[in-house]
């Protein structure tokens, strides 16, 4: 069957229920707006599995996402959304292109946590926006931009606590979010270490996509370890 959505790290195909699509995680992996591509064996699956966990867990916590059930290995069905053009970035710890951007050192912790949105468009590689450009570009209004932010520290503070007790540190992370039918905006697309900073709260490892970006080498061995500890405190 032919996708109806092909993106870097997933595929999105129809099903007989007009309101749910399947999502297939793939083992493709990018980064820097796909300059640097690798095929891991098992990504898909790993990445399946912890945005499952994280999403019923987020669920459980009152934050309403796309996630429709489990479906196998690499597939979850998931609720129609449209997807909201503004990528919503939360920052807790410097990294990234934070550092790059103004200077500060990675690892250098905030007071409060710093949230960005960028315009979700591969072929300008994501740039940096704020909510006036959002308004203006027609992507959201400012009632929703203001909406997100406040939904997106909300996903913090839950993701920050869940992952202190697996003894991991979120460092920043990116998520996205999309309008259901009834016009309700909720969580979309995954929550992963694609998408994650998790650095091990003790020793500092990385155990993310920086693995993959910094050539650090036992990628897969990473989130394997970040499903592992997840299972264990769910
Ligand atoms: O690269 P940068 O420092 O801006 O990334 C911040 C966070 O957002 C990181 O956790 C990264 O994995 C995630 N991110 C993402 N997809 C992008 C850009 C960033 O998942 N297109």
């Amino acid at each position: 069957m032919e996708p109806l959505y092909e993106g870097k790290a997933k595929r999105l195909y129809k099903t007989d229920d007009a309101e749910v699509l399947r999502m297939e995680y793939k083992d493709e992996a990018t980064a820097f707006n796909a300059e640097k591509k690798a095929v891991f064996e098992s990504k898909g699956k790993l990445n399946k599995a912890i945005t499952l966990l994280l999403y019923k867990m987020l669920e459980d916590k009152g934050v309403k996402t796309h996630l429709h059930a489990d479906l196998d290995e690499v597939n979850l069905l998931v609720k129609k959304v449209e997807i909201l053009l503004v990528e919503v970035i939360v920052r807790n710890v410097a990294a990234g292109s934070f550092s790059k951007r103004v200077g500060v050192a990675e690892g250098t912790p905030f007071k409060t946590p710093i949230v960005e949105f960028s315009y979700k468009s591969d072929e300008l590689g994501d740039p940096l926006i704020n909510d006036d450009y959002a308004r203006e570009m027609g992507l959201a209004t400012e009632a929703e931009c203001a909406l997100l932010k406040k939904q997106a520290l909300v996903v913090n503070e839950v993701l920050i606590d869940f992952f202190q007790k697996c003894g991991l540190r979120l460092i920043d992370f990116k998520i996205e979010f999309g309008r259901l039918s009834s016009g309700e905006i909720v969580l979309a697309d995954e929550v992963s270490p694609d998408t994650c900073r998790l650095w091990d709260a003790e020793t500092g490892k990385k155990l993310d996509k920086d693995r993959f970006r910094q050539d650090l080498g036992d990628v897969m061995e990473g989130y394997q370890e970040v499903l592992r500890r997840i299972e264990e405190v769910k």
